[in-house]
């Protein structure tokens, strides 16, 4: 694991935008796992200024998102396909159809999970995953719990979690209690992965999560056991 501490949420997102853009280059249909949240905003922002000024191509491009609230259709703005139309998908040349966010609201939201590891399969795996981390330390929706859970699946959010994404709401009473999260086994079984994250509080976690052990109970530790790690914050 490469563990990179930088100055400023700007040198972590040109830095981030940059290893994008290489496997962009080097694979032109790379499945990409993408990630919503404040982060990623700013790495989303260069991709699209770098695909205006010519320099990437999405054409071929697949991605698959980690994680969706249940019960928000990709219309609602609050969701996170949402997010993804008004961050990348819509200001660059990525295929619509090429681009998978879990449907949060599938009348049934198993068959969904099931399927969308299916079909993560079938796109021949993640070539690089994109991360952020939660106060409590989740990657993607996995909260902490007793075991890693391995494939997508349907979660119970926390507390924390629901108020700490309250700020996208206009009241913690509107944050949807559950959402499918694409799990542990497809995050761990990409080629690459890179996580990303701003402010003290993250960087502190950073700092106390990787350097303790292994744990489900702060789900990031489990990528200390990923081959190709790179993790880039700053405070
Ligand atoms: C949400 C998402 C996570 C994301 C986290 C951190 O909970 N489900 O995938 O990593 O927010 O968000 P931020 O980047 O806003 O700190």
């Amino acid at each position: 694991m490469r563990l990179i501490k930088v100055k400023n949420y700007d040198e972590m997102s040109e830095r981030a935008a940059m290893l994008i853009a290489a496997q962009v280059q080097l694979k032109p249909d790379a499945v990409l796992g993408l990630a919503t949240g404040s982060s990623p905003v700013g790495t989303y922002q260069r991709l699209v200024d770098w695909y205006k000024a010519g320099k990437l191509d999405f054409s071929e491009i697949r991605s698959v998102n980690l994680d969706e609230y249940a019960g928000l259709k990709g219309t609602d703005p609050q969701s996170y396909r949402y997010f993804m139309e008004d961050n990348l998908f819509s200001h660059v040349n990525i295929a619509k159809e090429n681009t998978y966010v879990p449907n949060g609201t599938a009348e049934d939201l198993v068959a969904e999970c099931g399927w969308y590891d299916a079909n993560i399969k079938k796109l021949g795996g993640i070539d690089l995953q994109l991360l952020g981390i939660g106060n409590n330390g989740h990657i993607g929706f996995n909260e902490p719990a007793d075991c890693f859970i391995e494939g997508t699946h349907l979660v119970d959010l926390e507390e924390s979690t629901i108020q700490a994404n309250a700020r996208f709401f206009d009241s913690p009473d509107e944050v949807p209690r559950q959402a499918v999260t694409m799990g542990i086994g497809s995050i761990m079984r990409a080629a690459k992965v890179l996580l990303i994250a701003s402010g003290e509080t993250k960087a502190k976690l950073i700092e106390h999560a990787f350097a303790g052990p292994v744990t489900p109970q702060i789900p990031a530790t489990v990528l200390k056991l990923h081959p190709d790690c790179t993790v880039i914050y700053c405070e």
